[in-house]
């Protein structure tokens, strides 16, 4: 942040940079802690899993993706690695990319790569300094692309900035398989919105992690090394030094659980014991072993999943998969219109 401070205050060097200021329209403390408490209030404690990524939370993903357990960063960008060619295809010529949650930013340019005559590439993410280092290194290696980043919670209503290139369509690449935080209901409302926001002749490129055993799931989010543990304790570490809470790190237990007739992951944070918790003046009993709900990771079978894309007006017109079929990227194009 100091250093688009620094830029800011100095025009001489703002200009030289070529590197947009970023201005931050994410959820401030109050909102924060306003969810906080309605989470923590509730009969089961919940907390928002989009305030894992604050700049510690998108490093601690970023090591995340590279674990031997993980396999769904690697299972996908050998996907688009394989068949990057055919989705730089479907995305057409000078098409406006929209990225929901762009992190780093490091799928996004196997695609860039492919591009004809891009209009404009917007990175949506709410962590600023994950969106500030991605934009910088976008910057560097596209020179002539013009990156309109917004930092913001993609849950809220969104302006997309105009590209000063007409885009002939607009596409959303929302990969990773970050559709699963939502539930199926919500999950059809978000897909509704990006069809909306693509418009009728656009589409969306989007990452489908698929049901799996249950050995290779719980590995996934619950590794030998800890981090995805840490990357969860983070929530209650940004409570403590944002919101102004007191939470005892080591007096909550990470765990990960799949439950195949919910077809989810859910991760929690568990009180090993029973003690209270101020959260900006409010104060939370835990009993011994209650948890928070931090997270839930929906898996779909392909047909599920086509099912959940109909009912929000979405048809499938492209699936690729590993040969595993642990992992799917699928094109998906607005059912009202003919799609080419
Ligand atoms: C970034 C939402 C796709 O659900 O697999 C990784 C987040 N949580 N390990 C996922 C996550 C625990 C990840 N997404």
């Amino acid at each position: 942040m100091t250093r688009l401070q620094a830029t800011k205050n100095d025009p001489a060097r703002f200009s030289k940079r070529r590197t947009p200021a970023i201005r931050n329209l994410g959820p401030d403390a109050a909102r924060f802690r306003d969810e906080a408490w309605a989470g923590l209030a509730a009969p089961h404690k919940t907390l928002p899993c989009k305030y894992f990524y604050d700049a510690s939370g998108s490093a601690l993903f970023e090591r995340i993706c590279d674990l031997p357990e993980y396999y769904p960063t690697r299972t996908e960008l050998a996907i688009l690695e394989a068949h990057a060619d055919e989705m730089g295809a479907c995305l057409g010529s000078r098409c406006l990319l929209i990225e929901f949650g762009s992190g780093s930013s490091r799928k996004t340019r196997l695609l860039l790569d492919r591009l004809r005559e891009p209009a404009g590439y917007v990175p949506i993410d709410i962590s600023p300094a994950a969106l500030a280092a991605s934009v910088r290194t976008l910057h560097a290696a596209y020179p002539d692309l013009e990156v309109l980043p917004l930092c913001a919670d993609y849950g809220d209503s969104l302006e997309l900035p105009h590209s000063r290139i007409e885009p002939a369509r607009r596409a959303v690449f929302f990969p990773g398989s970050t559709i699963g935080n939502f539930t199926p209901p919500d999950a059809q409302r978000f897909l509704a919105r990006m069809a909306r926001i693509a418009g009728p002749r656009g589409g969306i490129l989007i990452g489908v992690d698929l049901r799996k055993a249950a050995a290779v799931l719980e590995a996934a989010y619950d590794d030998r090394a800890g981090v995805t543990a840490a990357f969860n304790r983070n929530l209650l570490a940004r409570l403590n030094q944002e919101v102004g809470a007191d939470f005892d790190l080591d007096r909550f237990r990470h765990r990960a659980v799949w439950y195949p007739e919910r077809s989810r992951i859910e991760m929690h944070l568990v009180s090993t014991e029973e003690q209270e918790v101020d959260v900006a003046g409010r104060r939370f009993h835990f009993a011994a072993g209650e948890s928070i709900h931090t997270e839930n990771s929906y898996k779909y079978s392909p047909d599920g999943f086509a099912e959940l894309a109909a009912a929000a007006g979405l048809t499938v017109s492209r699936v690729w998969m590993d040969e595993r079929r642990w992992f799917s990227v699928q094109w998906l194009t607005r059912t009202d219109s003919a799609s080419p």
